[in-house]
């Protein structure tokens, strides 16, 4: 982080323009290492307590997605989902989806956005009726634009690879994917994170 003059104000009614500055400056800086943090959070999902029952780790499940994702040559932005689909799981358990799908949608297609976002609803295709409850509900959700995309990613990516035999591609061989797309649409959102929110509220009377 670059070092900055130390500002004064205490209270957003004390800011003035150098300050709003100076804090749109610091908040680029701080967008820039987005993608570092969302790969240091996702070693979050590395370890016994991070399988849950499962065969392997939450890491080595994410690592094995995006290796079948890469080798299937899908584009960095495919890889990059399927690497960071199960981002949420540290934080959110029980909406797991919503967590990383707020993560990248500054990011990403509206068709990645869409297999991201209905990915844990899909996987239930394999288990809710083992759980009590009504088979997953295949019609109810077919002509959703989403629907074929998140079926394929169910079917092809995050169902069958849970193979503690499934030599993946290490973290470090995957992660360029990640900054690639973050850094690639961050120049787009222009200014720091500040502005972006207040972007939506500028033509407001
Ligand atoms: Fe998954």
């Amino acid at each position: 982080m670059t070092e900055r003059a130390q500002r004064t104000w205490t209270s957003l009614a004390g800011l003035d323009r150098a300050d709003i500055l100076a804090v749109n400056a610091a908040d680029r800086e701080w967008g820039a290492a987005l993608p570092a943090r969302v790969l240091t959070h996702l070693q979050a999902l590395r370890g016994r307590d991070a399988s849950v029952g499962m065969p392997v780790d939450r890491l080595q499940h994410s690592l094995q997605c995006a290796t079948r994702a890469y080798r299937d040559n899908r584009s960095n932005e495919y890889v990059a989902c399927a690497l960071l689909h199960g981002l949420g799981d540290a934080l959110a358990p029980y909406s797991h989806a919503a967590l990383v799908v707020c993560v990248l949608k500054p990011f990403v297609s509206e068709r990645l956005h869409g297999i991201v976002e209905h990915h844990a609803l899909c996987r239930g295709y394999y288990y809710f009726h083992h759980l009590g409850h009504a088979g997953f509900a295949r019609k109810r959700y077919r002509d959703q634009h989403w629907y074929g995309d998140a079926a394929e990613f169910r079917e092809r990516f995050d169902q069958c690879w849970f193979d503690p035999a499934h030599a993946s591609r290490p973290l470090d061989f995957i992660e360029p994917a990640v900054h690639e797309v973050m850094d690639s649409r961050r120049s787009a959102l222009g200014q720091g994170c500040t502005s972006i929110e207040a972007a939506g509220l500028a033509h407001e009377p």
